[in-house]
Parts: structure tokens; sequence; C-alpha cells
């Protein structure tokens, strides 16, 4: 059917839309596919999920929520990995649309880019969920919600643990995210809102490590050669780039933790590790099991409910006086 519809609209960019059973195929009606009703029920529902790679610890168990949960709730799920590149994401939920699946979920990697796909979605009366990651339309009508954290607080908090713990005075090293991906954006934008209260608090160095610890130890070592004399502290976006520059600080011969202060952003297993050897000293938590949220999103979409535009998932901060404390707890 949605192939159908995309045809029509290929052709001249003219809306030729199928009348519906009831004859009001407007598109206004999330469950109006334009010649029949979407199911309500989860378990009768074909779901297609664009992840965005799988680039380290805290993707791994994003799509490991995702798929577990839709498993449980007997979603038929069809995934595709967009291995890191926009241009395969957008295929792959071009490829959903052909499929006329029920829903998609989407974790895009990068801001910008996305309206025309989400244009065909659209069209096709198939609603997009985000996970994780906002994007940068000018139609928010274009997806039905976001649900993730605050970026923009996860950077701040960071930069408060910091400023507090180095007494508001510090050189530091920021290994940023992948270009262009909203949270890389918004934790650099929150830690420098915050650090900026501090005149002692500078950035001397700031570079991507892509979200990955091999590039976040190849930055790290490159800023250690020159600036490792200077250097106070490093914030990561990701725990990821940190275990990398961490492994560059010990083979640069300076304690991590010590000699330079880690801080970094996600929570994953590998970071409580770390506290507990003393080789990092915080993690802001950014929880990636939003599987049980996304289905309870899509089902409370199909059922009708008007859903917020933004489902913020909370977040808390962690450092070495509670990681051995916690990581037993820890899911992920
Ligand atoms: O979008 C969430 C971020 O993406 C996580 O902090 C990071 O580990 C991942 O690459």
């Amino acid at each position: 059917m949605a192939a159908g519809v995309l045809a029509l609209w290929g052709c001249g960019g003219e809306k030729q839309e199928k009348a519906s059973p009831d004859g009001k195929a407007d598109g206004s009606n999330p469950s109006d596919r334009g010649g029949g009703a979407r199911p309500t029920e989860l378990g009768a529902m074909t779901i297609g999920f664009s992840q965005l790679g799988a680039e380290g610890d805290w993707r791994t168990a994003e799509t490991d929520s995702i798929r577990g949960e839709a498993q449980r709730l007997g979603v038929s799920l069809k995934f595709a990995d967009g291995q890191s590149r926009q241009e395969k994401q957008i295929s792959d939920v071009k490829a959903f649309i052909l499929q006329d699946v029920d829903a998609i979920i989407l974790a895009p990697i990068v801001e910008t880019g996305w309206e025309p796909v989400l244009r065909d979605a659209k069209r096709a009366n198939i609603p997009v969920f985000l996970v994780d990651r906002g994007v940068d339309v000018s139609d928010e009508s274009l997806y039905v919600t976001l649900i993730a954290s605050d970026f923009v607080e996860e950077g701040r908090l960071a930069a408060d643990w910091m400023a507090y713990e180095l007494g508001g005075k510090a050189n530091i090293a920021e290994l940023q995210g992948t270009v262009g991906a909203a949270p890389a954006i918004d934790r650099k934008r929150g830690f420098a809102e915050e650090i900026a209260k501090h005149e002692g608090m500078k950035i001397i160095a700031s570079q991507s490590g892509d979200f990955r610890r091999s590039v976040g130890k190849e930055v790290m070592e490159g800023i250690l050669a020159a600036h490792a004399d200077e250097l106070d502290a490093v914030f990561a976006h990701n725990d990821d780039m940190a275990m990398g520059a961490i492994e560059a600080i010990a083979r640069h011969g300076l304690e991590p933790g010590v000699d330079i202060v880690v801080v970094s952003i996600d929570g994953v297993r590998a970071a409580f590790e770390a506290m507990v050897a003393g080789t990092l000293n915080c993690t802001v938590e950014c929880n990636p099991l939003l599987g049980p949220k996304v289905f309870d999103a899509i089902r409370r979409h199909a059922t009708g409910e008007e859903l917020p535009k933004w489902i913020r998932v909370e977040d808390q901060v962690f450092d070495q006086t509670t990681a051995a404390d916690v990581i037993g707890s820890r899911r992920y």
C-alpha cells in the first residue's frame, strides 16, 4: 500500500492519496493508512527500527533493550544497522516505508538532513518515533515524539561536578562525540555554559573522538603530546572515549583519575569498573534502556493518545564515592 502511495506522490509531487474505507483519506488520522486501519495492538504490529550503528557499549545496550522488548511484546521488529552512515539510515527508512511497516523507530546519527525522508513517512501515514537523539526539522509533525535524555543538562552536570572537585580551576581537554550529532552538540553547549561561570576553568583542547574508544585514545594521545604539562582534566562526551583517554594517559606515564581527572557521560558497566579501579572520576548517566518507553509510546499513539513532543529520560550522576555500592545493580 505505501509503495502505491509513494508512487503517486513521486509523479509531479501532486497529492493523490487513495480513499480510505470511510472515504476520508486526508492523512490526518494516524491510524488511517489510506486503505485500512493500522493495528492498535503491539502484538499485531510490524515495526522498523533504524539504528545508527554499533559504535560502543551504550549503543549495544540500547539495541538490546529495543530488540528484547519487541520480543517480549510479540512485536515483529525489522532491524536495520545504519553502519554509522546517514545515507544508509535514510535508505533503511525508505525501505521500511516501502514495506508499509506500522511504525518506525529512528535513532538518527546526526541532527540535520532528515526532512525529506520523514515527509515520505508522513505521506505514507507511518508514524516515526525518535529514540535517544533528536532531529532538526522545520515541521515538528514529522515525528510523533522524541524519547531521550537531556543532553544539555548532562553537559552541565559534568561541568558542575568537575568545577566543584577542582575548586573552579582547571585546564580541560574535551573529547567531543560524532560531529553533527545531537548529544555532541548539546553536551558541548551545556558544559561550556556551566564552566563559563568559573574564570579558572578553560577548555584548552577540543576534538571529536566520534564516540569511539579507539578514536578517543588516538585523539587523547595527540592532546597529551601537546598539552600534558598543563592538563588537569578530561571531559569526554561518552564513556567509551573516556576509556580510550584513560589508556592514553596511562601510556603517557601519568595516572588517570589522579594526575588527570576524567569525567564522562553514559554510565556503562566499564565506567563503573573504572571508577572502582580509580581511573575514572565521574560519569553522568544517560540511560539507553529505551525499549519499554518507546513501545509504550507507540501503543499510546496507536490508541489515539496525544503524546508530548519530548518524553524525557531522567538520569543521575555517579562518582567514585558511590560506584562500588551500585555497580552490582547496573543493568548495562
Ligand atoms: O546518543 C547517545 C550517545 O550516543 C551516547 O552517549 C553514546 O555513547 C552514543 O554513541
